[in-house]
Formats: C-alpha cells, sequence, structure tokens
C-alpha cells in the first residue's frame, strides 16, 4: 500500500454533503403521495389496552388511517438470528394483542396526508387501560426474585474462591451503573414505499444488510424484493444496529394504505422503544499476593432487561482477559423490568464493566500502597488467559508509557487531596481500555471507468464515523487516483453484502475486501489492455506497472480511457469477498489507556474534568482524523457516563422523566476539558488482516468512566461506585 495516504489525516470525504444539507438522511426522502405516521403511545408500563377509541382522531383533518392491535396486518415474528442476518432486540411485533409491557410502547398509528395532522390525531385516540403496577428498577426487581443467570456467559479458570481466601490482599465491592439511552443527532426514522410487491425503505440503520433479511422474515416476502437503504446515517451509537417496532409499524402501514409512509420516531419514545443501555450492578472480588500479582478476580454483573426479551451485557467481556491471572470467574445475570428491551450501546457490556473493574483495580492499588499505573503493569499481560492464546498484538505497556508521560503522571502526589490549583483541588486519575477485535464477511465492488474515475461500492454504512473516507483512501493507495476522483457508495442493500457499522468492526471487515476488489480492477484493467483490440495487445499483463492512475508499459503510459475505449467498455472492475475467519491461534484485542485529571472546587462545589490523555493501540491506523475523532467523541461519551447520563424513572408509573434533550444531560460545550490529547499508537496487525486494521470506534469509551471516577477519589477521598458521579456525592 502506498503509505502518504493510509494513515493520512484527510479529511470526511462527505463533509461537504452533510454540512451543506444535501445529504439525504431517512426523513429526507418524499416519495410521491407520501403520508406520514405518528405513534400513540402507551402511558402506562404494564398491563393491557381495555379499549382504543378512535372516533374523535378519525374526524381531525387529513387522517388517512389509525391501526391498532385489532385491525392491525398479521406479520410474523422473526427467530432474531445473526446468522440468518434477521436479528432484533424486541421480537414482539408492533401491534401483536393489546398487552403493555413498557411505557411509551407504541399503542397505535395514525396516518395523515401532513405530519401535522398525523400527530394532532394521535392525540385524540382515546385509549383505555388496565394498569399493574410495573416493576421500575434493577432494585425493586432483585428485591422481588433471584437473577436468571446467562449460563453460556459464565468463564471460569481455576480456583477463585480457595485463591481469594489464601490470598495477602483482599477487596470486594459493588459498582452500579444506570440505564442510559442512546441520543444521536438523528431520529430514528422510516421512510416506506411499495411498488409491486417490492419494499423499498429508508432507515436510520447501522446495518443495511440486517435491515433487508429482517423485514423480509416480518412480512414473509423473498429479501431480493426488498431494498433498503441508509446512505448518511446522523450517528447511532447502537441502538441503530437492529429494527425496531417503529420501522415495522411504516413499512405494514405502507402496503396497507398503498401508498408511502414516512414515520419519525419523536425524541421522547426514543428513551421507551429503540432501546437503550441497560442498568447494572456488579460485584467485583480481587486478590493479590506480597508484591501485588493478582492471584484472584471474580465479576459477577446482573443487567436489567425486559418482559418481551432477554438482553445481556456482556459485563465480563474484558475481565476475562485484560490481566494476567490463574483464578477467574466471570458470570453474568438479568432480571426483568418494565421498560423497552436494552440493547447495544457503544461498547456494550465492556462500557459498565471497565467501570466496575478498572475501579476496582484503583481500590485494590490503593490498598496495597502501589501507584494503580505500576500495579497495572506488573498484572500485564500478553496472554489472553481467558482463551490461552496470545495477543495478536499488543502494546498496551507502551500505551501506558506514552500517554503516562504526555500526561505528566510522574509528577502525581499520591496522598488524597494534596494537589491543587487555585481554589480546586486536583485529581489524577488512569484507567486501561480494551475491546475484542472482530471482523465479518465482506463483499465489495470497484471499478475503473473511462472518465477517469473509481467507483468502489459495498453495502456497509457510514455513520459519521470516516467510512466513505477510509474506503477512499484504500481504493487511492493502490490507484494513486487522488480522493476527488474516487466515488465511494454505500449504505444500499442491493450493494455487494457488507458488515454492520457496529462492534467496531466495520473497517476491519470493509477494507481488505475494498483492497482486494481494487487489485483485481487493475489486474482487470491490465488484462484489458494486453487483449488482441487492447493498447498493449499481445503484452505480458504481469509485467505492466499501475501508478499514480495510469498504466505503464512499454515505455508509453494510459489512462482508463485508454484502455478501457479501445475495448469499447465501459468500466473494468474487480469483486471480491473476504471472509471473517482469523484463524485460532490468536486473541483479537484492542488496547489502551486513559490519563485524566479532574478539579474539584470545595467552595463552590464545582468538578469539572481539566485534561484528558489517552493512547490507542487498534493497528494500523487508516485516517489519523477521523481516528482521532472517534477517540475524542468517545472520551466525551465516557465522560458523560460518569458525570451526566442517566435515565431517571417515575416508579409510581414506570414512566421515563427526563426524556428529552434538555433533561437528559450529556456534556456540553462547556463541560469539556481543556485538553483532550489522542496517541494513536498505529502498530498494524497483520495477523488480523493482510492491512493491520482492527477499528475504533467503542474502545474509547471503555475505561472512560473508571479513569474520571478514580480521579475524584484522588481529589476528594470519596470512591462514588455508583454512575453517574454527582454533586451530592461529594459534599
Ligand atoms: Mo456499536 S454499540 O456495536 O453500534
Amino acid at each position: 500500500m502506498s503509505t502518504d495516504i493510509i494513515g493520512a489525516a484527510k479529511p470526511r470525504i462527505d463533509g461537504t454533503a452533510k454540512l451543506s444539507g444535501s445529504a439525504p438522511y431517512a426523513a429526507d426522502h418524499y416519495p410521491a403521495n407520501l403520508a406520514y405516521a405518528y405513534g400513540v403511545f402507551s402511558t402506562i408500563a404494564a398491563g393491557e389496552i381495555t379499549s382504543i377509541d378512535v372516533s374523535r382522531a378519525k374526524k381531525m383533518p387529513g387522517v388517512i388511517e389509525i391501526f391498532h392491535h385489532d385491525n392491525f396486518p398479521n406479520l410474523h415474528r422473526t427467530p432474531s438470528s445473526f446468522v440468518q442476518q434477521n436479528k432484533v432486540d424486541e421480537t414482539r411485533l408492533p401491534f401483536e394483542d393489546n398487552h403493555v409491557y413498557y411505557g411509551g410502547q407504541f399503542v397505535a398509528l395514525v396516518v395523515a396526508d401532513t405530519f401535522e395532522n398525523a400527530r394532532d390525531a394521535a392525540y385524540h385516540v382515546d385509549v383505555a387501560y388496565r394498569a399493574k403496577k410495573p416493576v421500575t428498577s434493577l432494585a425493586q426487581a432483585l428485591a422481588q426474585g433471584e437473577p436468571k443467570p446467562a449460563d453460556n456467559k459464565k468463564h471460569e479458570r481455576g480456583d477463585p474462591d480457595t485463591a481469594y481466601s489464601g490470598a495477602a490482599h483482599k477487596i470486594e465491592a459493588t459498582y452500579t451503573t444506570p440505564i442510559e439511552t442512546h441520543n444521536p443527532m438523528e431520529m430514528h426514522a422510516t421512510t416506506a414505499h411499495w411498488h409491486d410487491g417490492h419494499l423499498t425503505f429508508y432507515e436510520a440503520s447501522q446495518g443495511v444488510v440486517f435491515a433487508k433479511h429482517t423485514m423480509a422474515a416480518i412480512f414473509g416476502i423473498n429479501p431480493a424484493r426488498i431494498d433498503a437503504r441508509a446512505p448518511y446515517i446522523g450517528s447511532g451509537f447502537g441502538s441503530k444496529l437492529w429494527i425496531w417496532p417503529h420501522a415495522v409499524a411504516c413499512a405494514a402501514a405502507a402496503r396497507e394504505l398503498d401508498r408511502p409512509v414516512q414515520l419519525v420516531v419523536p425524541r421522547q419514545q426514543m428513551f421507551t422503544t429503540t432501546g437503550h443501555r441497560a442498568a447494572t450492578q456488579q460485584k467485583i472480588r480481587l486478590a493479590t499476593d506480597d508484591d501485588g500479582k493478582l492471584v484472584s478476580i471474580s465479576h459477577d454483573s446482573i443487567n436489567t432487561t425486559s418482559f418481551v426479551n432477554r438482553y445481556v451485557e456482556s459485563c465480563g467481556s474484558c475481565t476475562k482477559s485484560l490481566y494476567g491471572c490463574d483464578n477467574v470467574r466471570i458470570t453474568e445475570s438479568t432480571v426483568q423490568v418494565n421498560h423497552g428491551t436494552p440493547t447495544s450501546m457503544r461498547a456494550p457490556g465492556a462500557a459498565q464493566g471497565l467501570f466496575a473493574l478498572e475501579s476496582a483495580i484503583d481500590e485494590m492499588a490503593e490498598q496495597i500502597g502501589m501507584d494503580p499505573l505500576e500495579f497495572r503493569r506488573r498484572n500485564y499481560t500478553d496472554r489472553d488467559g481467558s482463551k490461552d492464546l496470545p495477543f495478536s498484538s499488543v502494546h498496551l505497556l507502551e500505551a501506558y508509557d506514552k500517554a503516562a508521560d504526555k500526561f505528566r503522571w510522574s509528577k502525581r502526589n499520591p496522598k488524597i487531596g494534596s494537589m491543587m490549583r487555585g481554589p480546586e483541588i486536583l485529581g489524577w486519575g488512569m484507567a486501561a481500555c480494551n475491546w475484542e477485535a472482530m471482523k465479518r464477511d465482506c463483499d465489495a465492488r470497484v471499478s475503473l471507468r473511462a472518465d477517469g474515475t473509481a467507483f468502489a461500492s459495498c453495502a456497509t454504512q457510514d455513520i459519521g464515523t470516516g467510512t466513505y473516507t477510509i474506503v477512499a483512501q484504500t481504493v487511492a493507495s493502490l490507484t494513486g487516483l487522488p480522493l476527488e476522483r474516487i466515488e465511494v457508495e454505500l449504505g444500499n442493500s442491493s450493494y455487494p453484502k457488507g458488515p454492520l457499522s457496529g462492534g467496531s468492526w466495520a473497517t476491519a471487515t470493509a477494507l481488505p475486501a475494498i483492497h482486494n476488489a481494487t487489485a483485481k480492477a487493475i489486474d482487470a484493467l491490465k488484462q484489458h489492455a494486453v487483449e488482441e483490440d487492447g493498447v498493449l495487445a499481445g503484452r505480458d499483463a504481469g509485467q505492466l506497472e499501475f501508478v499514480n492512475g495510469k498504466l505503464h508499459g512499454n515505455g508509453r503510459s494510459f489512462s482508463f480511457a485508454d484502455v478501457l475505449k479501445a475495448r469499447k467498455i465501459g468500466e473494468a472492475f474487480g469483486e471480491a469477498h473476504t471472509n471473517a475467519a482469523s484463524g485460532d491461534e490468536y486473541s483479537f484485542r484492542s488496547f489502551g489507556a486513559h490519563f485524566v485529571e479532574i478539579g474539584w472546587d470545595p467552595g463552590i462545589s464545582r468538578l469539572r474534568v481539566h485534561r484528558v490523555v489517552s493512547a490507542i493501540d487498534v493497528g494500523q491506523i487508516v485516517n489519523a482524523k477521523t481516528a482521532a475523532n472517534q477517540v475524542e467523541g468517545a472520551i466525551d461519551m465516557g465522560i458523560g457516563m460518569a458525570l451526566f447520563e442517566q435515565t431517571e424513572y417515575d416508579h409510581r408509573t414506570g414512566m421515563p422523566i427526563n426524556n428529552n434533550y434538555a433533561e437528559y444531560l450529556v456534556p456540553t460545550h462547556l463541560d469539556q476539558p481543556e485538553s483532550v490529547d489522542v496517541i494513536l499508537l498505529d502498530h498494524p496487525d497483520t495477523k488480523f488482516n493482510e492491512l493491520g486494521v482492527r477499528g475504533i470506534g467503542e474502545i474509547g469509551i471503555t475505561g472512560m468512566a473508571a479513569a474520571v471516577a478514580n480521579a475524584v477519589y484522588h481529589a476528594t477521598g470519596k470512591r462514588v461506585r455508583d454512575l453517574p458521579i454527582r454533586i451530592e456525592d461529594l459534599i
């Protein structure tokens, strides 16, 4: 690969379209005769609907139809299989029956000629309920019964109990994290259009291939008759991985009415019907020998799930292998509450799990009187103990060193509350971060066209992370074309099958396929050149060189147009298929470390994050700008997790309270640190794939909340084990 384009800090090639408003999102499509749908949402969290009276709403202006459980068409539940690519987290179909499992569940759908008329009429649908007392919190659910273990998630090695009981130093502590709600800028939306038994739908989706197959299963039609499109997505953070009830309701309404229908999920209902991060309660037990070597780790987590589906947070996913330890036990269990079904939210499981583990590690280091960074170094491992395999590429020690150096960690005075800046007490804390490196099967197609441009297509998505740009950079690295002559199309399920934009696996999955397709396209171009009617007829294709967008041979050079025109064809193309297999000799994971300075002003009870230095080891960096952006965004989301985010429920009714952008707190501009330094280590992991790329979307949030909490402890002596950390915890 050419070294100057891979790794370069290139601006997003889709940046102008997005900033100028010309990039169409799911609700920016207006097929002719479009009707608008608006939901009626349950005002109870548990119970059943006893009647739905639509007589007032039906008389409202512009109303076309009102759907509910008595008149909604029969559809099919999908078994939700990742392998079949028809996965959903909530398998219950909208309007299946009159049961209510959570507040804000769809109970009816009004379709009208305008959005405003649909919304107005929705407020005039009269629904009567028989309400039951809802279960509204993890604590309440635990008080009512035992959590249900997820047996397949359990990991055990050695004898953690015996090792614990005989150890020199031990700690045991319980940590909790609240329900958080994904709040991408772009709201969930569907624009669905049926034509001759064929469905085209624009969906705010992180996975058009899954969206297509899921809809095919639900509607019971051939997937070939469905096109799912998501050319632009205003992020998702995991909430747009799978189809939710609104998409099914919208597509069904469009089919029943035989006209296109658009449905935007109101922000309030994004707190109820499109997933959330589950609440967790995690018990961690650690023990070390006299030298501070971990001899026992156990991590038992419980998370909330719905009464409709089981969602397990893999809180122990990093605990299994981050530190060297022979005696480890991980358990994961769930309890049911009357909320919608949880789903993946950025670094699912790991974000909560590393808050608990990396807080506990800090507590352990404190107890044995060792610097927390030194304690982590001492327990470093280059082997995955849960699989008994070496890591394919691990530079965690370098991440510790580089970030600590930049942060000036050696200047830390370990005494609590001893470091000052004006009226503020400074706290310095750190934590490791960790995420599994994954990849999937992928197809891709690249063509070199007679007009001198290249065209790359793959049914993956750019959810705002820079996928368009890194695909173009990959094509450029082989062709030498400037980025502006490379057209990339993603987000269309009719393109070659590509990965979900999730799990931090899109880069590691799509780029090798794009790379191989590009190489094949170049080979095809060379072949065209040497054919009988080609520009270099009779030459050996293997002797031709392709440099800077031109084919060189026999002392001459040819543009694409020269080569293709001679053969009267429009493009030379390559198609590639890469698969998920990466062998069983290594464990593939990404690593990193966060160092955080907070300031606590006890006079005015103000807590701020001042400085963050993070070093991240995710293999080859493809674009230094978009990669750093991912980590910066994740750091910010980690600050939100540490200090702000929590979806609050009214425990009498089970309804969310702060279900809007004003009251659901996330870090604002004024909450930003004075400096955020992201160090990208950039060591290609060629054991993982030939490009050495691993993916960077999620790792940045892992460990971040613990780093903040550890800094808060260093400043205040208050060990806050329940997120978010609030002023009242510190005074
Ligand atoms: Mo990510 S939570 O897999 O979109």
